[in-house]
């Protein structure tokens, strides 16, 4: 159910385990998440997402051990490549928590001894078949290696002295919850696997571990860390500044809060029945409600690292570009259900809705406003009869506002086919002698196609923003509001820009063969050691005044499609910096994040824009592509790297 129209949308992503490198399954949540915010914003709302990482437990731990470093330095890289890969796809979070990093430990252990202040744990023993992989008890009455209920491995004895949480009391407050909530789960099939569930009786569950070292110690009683899911459920608290002593952080988390939280279907029971008794435990507020969607398959079994058969984003990305994968994702896997992944049907879609169907609904209403009306969009009304724009706003509103993706996109479809037939049967290209009719028939074509871009802004928004520009609008067509916009006006005498093919055509086998292969490629190794090169003194190093420093503003430059102009806060003073990040990183990601800055680089001209400094990136790949070198989002600006 939506909030009030003036709370902010605050959303999160499961916070990812480490032990894996992002694959398309978790794209797909963070995908999902990055089209929500965008749809809220384009209904007035504030909206955000935090994503991020779960550091903790024996799974990294093990992890760790085999690949033979440290916990830290694993969980480093493995984060690291999350943040490049959701960068890389233009995914625009807001917030990134790390469950490693001290302001969230700060959070844990505030809750912690909420908790415990309020009389909800205790401590007690227990001993019972564990699974390692998914980090908990398998319930009464099972054997000691039987199956885990979730993933199917073969469970361990685990006896330990631990915390417990009295999750028995919240039975009651959570079914009192449940029902006068009745949003509080989607979609329908997973509320009443919850109430069931809950229903038949809660036990206690226990928070800690001794087993393990790897996670938050337990003030007072360091020999326990704190379960995982205990650890990891906080940060979507801590990750908008729960538990910092700045008074904006505290702020900040308190306007944001309640959350509402997306998830895969098996993590649904720690988020509908843990967390929200652990939030009434500790005198918080419960999320909005927790969506569940469901998981993305690969040759028809779950698409994870264990089974094997994950596909990378990547190469598609390099391939189609974000937005064709966005568009699969979206319009092919009906929401909450689980999809199946091909390459075919990737391409399949490429071809047929994107290429053939809106690509080609632009080419062909932009080259006959081009021909025909030498670029100007004419005056004249449109006729009666043409498909209705409005209809489709309004369809399309109320699927995505209900989170069916894919319904809402083929609210979209519905409108470029009806375009299709209405060009087909009013036959431009035959009305020059019917200059006024030819109007109405261009007129309607181009407001049909604009009304395309503002409501594809959130699910293709790099497409949508490049037909906005060919459309002759420099402005960002993601911050077109519904409910402002004036659907069937357009200012007199507006003429559009140049026309590019949105989505050329591609062969199928071909592409799904140079897919495959970049696929198999393997990963691009480490940097070679810099060995070969002459050493430096460390005061050649310490000449380079190296900087941390905030974006504030971002902005493309015309005609400079490598170039962004950056507007960069470092503390004592505000630089403008140009960079050549514009085919890696969209602007509208960029400000707020923290960057590191070579400050004291002699100003020079590009473009004829002076540029104060350098951003500095890691080049990536045989093309080098720019990765921004990125530092803790509380490190103060201005901090100077040695
Ligand atoms: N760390 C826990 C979550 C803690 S949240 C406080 C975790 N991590 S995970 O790395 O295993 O990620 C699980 C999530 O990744 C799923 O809930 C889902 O959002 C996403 N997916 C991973 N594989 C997926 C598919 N094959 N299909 C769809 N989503 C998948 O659980």
């Amino acid at each position: 159910m939506p909030a009030p129209p003036e709370s902010a949308f605050y959303l999160t992503t499961p916070l990812f385990y480490v032990n894996a490198r992002p694959h398309l399954g978790h794209a797909y949540s963070t995908i999902v998440a990055d089209t929500m915010v965008r749809f809220q914003r384009q209904q007035g709302r504030e909206a955000c997402f935090l994503t991020g990482t779960d550091e903790h437990g024996q799974k990294i731990q093990r992890a760790a051990e085999a690949a033979g470093v440290s916990p830290q330095q694993f969980a480093d890289g493995v984060a690291q490549a999350f943040r490049s890969e959701w960068d890389r796809l233009g995914l625009d979070y807001r917030y990134f928590i790390r469950t490693t990093e001290p302001r969230h430990a700060a959070a844990v252990v505030d809750i912690f001894q909420r908790l415990q202040r309020n009389g909800a744990v205790y401590k007690g023993s227990y001993s019972g078949p564990y699974c390692v992989s998914d980090e908990l008890f398998v319930g009464e009455g099972a054997e000691v290696g039987a199956p885990c209920p979730l993933c199917g491995r073969p469970t361990e004895r685990v006896t330990e002295e631990n915390y417990y949480f009295r999750l028995s009391a919240f039975q009651r407050p959570l079914l009192d919850h449940y029902r006068k909530h009745p949003h509080f789960i989607r979609p329908e099939t997973r509320r009443n696997e919850v109430i069931a569930f809950v229903e038949a009786g809660l036990r206690d569950v226990s928070i800690s571990r001794t087993s393990i070292h790897w996670g938050i110690p337990i003030p007072g009683d360091e020999r326990h860390v704190l379960y995982v899911w205990f650890d990891a459920l906080i940060g979507y608290l801590s990750g908008i500044g729960y538990g910092s002593p700045r008074a904006e952080d505290q702020a900040n988390w308190q306007r944001l809060w309640p959350a509402w939280h997306l998830v895969g279907k098996e993590i649904v029971r720690f988020h509908c029945v843990y967390w929200p008794a652990f939030l009434m435990a500790a005198g918080l507020p419960l999320p909005h409600g927790i969506v569940a969607h469901g998981w993305l398959l690969f040759d028809q079994e779950k698409m994870s690292k264990s089974v094997g058969n994950v596909v990378q984003a990547e190469p598609i990305r390099q391939v189609l570009g974000a937005d064709p994968l966005r568009h699969f994702l979206l319009r092919e896997v009906s929401f909450g259900q689980d999809g199946n992944f091909s390459y075919d049907a990737l391409l399949e879609r490429y071809n047929a809705d994107l290429a053939n169907g809106w690509g080609n609904l632009a080419s062909r209403t932009l080259t006959m406003i081009q021909r025909y009306r030498q670029g100007v969009v004419p005056a004249e009304a449109p006729a009666e009869g043409a498909p209705s724009v409005g209809i489709a706003v309004e369809e399309f509103r109320t699927r995505m506002a209900a989170w069916d993706f894919s319904r809402g996109l083929a609210e979209v479809w519905h409108l470029i086919g009806d375009m299709d037939r209405y060009l087909a049967a009013e036959k431009p290209w035959a009305l020059e002698d019917q200059p006024e009719r030819l109007d109405r028939v261009l007129r309607h074509a181009f407001l049909a196609l604009r009304a395309t871009a503002v409501l594809l802004a959130s699910a293709l928004p790099a497409s949508a923003q490049r037909l906005w520009e060919q459309l002759g609008f420099a402005t960002p067509v993601g911050e077109i509001k519904f409910g402002d916009f004036r659907w069937d006006e357009v200012p007199a005498g507006h003429r559009i820009g140049t026309f590019e093919a949105l989505f050329p055509r591609r062969d199928k086998e071909k592409t799904v063969e140079e897919l495959r292969q970049l696929e198999a490629a393997p990963a691009a190794p480490a940097a070679p050691a810099a060995a070969a090169e002459p050493k430096i003194a460390i005061d050649d190093f310490a000449k380079v005044d190296l900087r941390v420093g905030q974006v504030v503003t971002a902005e493309r430059i015309p005609g400079a499609d490598r170039l962004l102009k950056l507007t960069v806060d470092i503390g004592a003073e505000v630089r403008q910096i140009v960079a050549g990040i514009a085919l890696a990183y969209d602007p509208a990601t960029l400000p707020g994040r923290k960057v590191v800055i070579v400050a004291n680089l002699a100003p020079r001209k590009l473009r004829g824009l002076e540029s104060n400094g350098m951003i500095v990136a890691a080049a990536v790949g045989d093309a080098g592509t720019p990765v921004l070198v990125s530092v803790p989002e509380d490190t103060p600006n201005g901090a100077r790297l040695r």
